[in-house]
């Protein structure tokens, strides 16, 4: 019986659909259905405001997330590597990306993850930082976004500085807000 299963292509189509059929219930409709925490937003977290939802916007269009992640893994160097202050930064949650659409999780680590980066620098840092990275950190691969800066009288940079100061907030777990601004 098996010797004909694969000599039949159109049972072999058959097979391959079912075994698709049975990872992508395990991996994508079971999880949603079983874990509420996937489809509820995190306790604390807020929806995003009309100017942050702009600067996302331009996140996506820069295509930010070639290079940065937004994931805080399970791994101590992780959490190590992107706290502050001696605080461990938290791992992140399935909650915290229920208002994200579309998520920007990212998959290359070229950059720092940016996950819990809110409130870290302030406003004339990125204003620097997007203008030319390596005025501030020499050898920076981050390319210069010069236009961020300049484009619709400075609102594009104020809109993604709104953004990127989001990031990793709803955990409240920074020592302190010296950055907000
Ligand atoms: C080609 C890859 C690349 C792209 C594209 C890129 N970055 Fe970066 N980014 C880096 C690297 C590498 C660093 C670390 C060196 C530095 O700080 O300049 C960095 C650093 C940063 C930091 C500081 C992180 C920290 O914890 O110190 C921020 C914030 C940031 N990038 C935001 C952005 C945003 C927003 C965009 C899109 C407009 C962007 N990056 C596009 C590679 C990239």
């Amino acid at each position: 019986m098996f010797h004909k299963l694969d000599f039949n292509a159109g049972w072999v189509a058959v097979g391959a659909l079912l075994f698709f059929l049975v990872g992508a219930t395990l991996t994508t409709i079971l999880p949603q259905m079983s874990e509420a925490s996937w489809t509820t937003p995190l306790e604390g977290s807020r929806a995003y405001s009309e100017q942050e939802l702009r600067g996302k916007a331009i996140y996506q269009r820069e295509g930010c997330w070639y290079c940065h992640t937004q994931q805080i893994r399970t791994l101590e160097a992780d959490t190590k590597r992107y706290g502050w202050r001696g605080v461990d930064a938290p791992i992140s949650l399935p909650g915290e990306y229920v208002r994200d659409a579309p998520h920007v999780l990212g998959t290359r680590r070229a950059g720092p993850d940016l996950a819990r980066v809110g409130g870290k620098y302030d406003k004339s840092w990125h204003k620097t930082h997007f203008n030319n990275p390596r005025d501030l950190v020499p050898g920076s691969v981050m390319p210069p976004f010069p236009w961020i800066v300049t484009d619709n009288g400075g609102q594009d940079l104020k809109n993604l500085i709104a953004y990127i100061q989001t990031l990793g907030r709803t955990r409240d777990w920074r020592p302190d807000d010296d950055y907000e601004e």
